[in-house]
């Protein structure tokens, strides 16, 4: 897996966590305390996001891990939940659902990031920066990797060359857990900028 606060896309894709704070499975309270762990380590953000997508993939596609709110989605535009935000501010994990077709724009993100699909699958596009040539023109994107993500996978990243563009290319709802070396209940998004740039494709 997540420019500016300002996007489009993400600042829509608000949290749906309720005033009382997010409902929580006891399968997604292990695997906070999972992560906890791995991030309480002080690692540098690679091997916290490899630790981390460790603990993650045992969880993705069982039932137990979500509740049912907690998996609808928005006719609008993906739908972000807030399920978990670390009182220190180290990490939050959240549920994005995808409806067909729905995308994110070209990002990048404030943070390491750890994506797994839980259901469904997610289709990404990575993207390399150009700088502008000659200088004082427009820098434009190069796209370098198409890559379609399974259930039950894995990515893990960190800043920076983390830019790209995700979606659901499939006929089914798409739902993918996200973990960020950030407090989005502080950030609303993990998005660092969008890139509303000439690309190749
Ligand atoms: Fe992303």
């Amino acid at each position: 897996m997540a420019a500016s606060l300002s996007s489009t896309t993400h600042t829509a894709a608000r949290s749906a966590a309720s005033a009382s704070g997010p409902r929580t499975t006891d399968r997604l309270a292990a695997l906070v305390a999972d992560i906890r762990a791995a991030v309480g380590r002080g690692l540098p953000p690679d091997p916290t996001a490899y630790l981390v997508g460790e603990k993650l993939a045992p969880h993705l596609g069982a039932p137990g891990l979500l509740t049912p709110g907690q998996c609808e989605g928005d006719p609008e535009r993906y739908r972000q939940h807030l399920l978990h935000a670390e009182a220190d501010g180290s990490f939050s994990v959240v549920a994005l659902v995808w409806l067909p077709g729905q995308r994110t724009s070209v990002h990048d993100h404030v943070s390491w990031c750890v994506t797994g699909v839980h259901q469904g699958e997610e289709h990404e596009r990575r993207y390399r920066l150009l700088p502008a040539d000659p200088p004082g023109g427009r820098a434009r994107l190069v796209a370098t990797e198409d890559v379609v993500n399974p259930q039950g996978s894995v990515c893990g990243f960190a800043p920076p060359g983390d830019i790209h563009r995700v979606w659901n290319g499939g006929s089914d709802k798409a739902v993918s857990i996200h973990v960020y070396g950030a407090d989005i209940s502080r950030l609303g998004s993990s998005v660092r900028r969008v890139y509303d740039l000439p690309a190749d494709r």
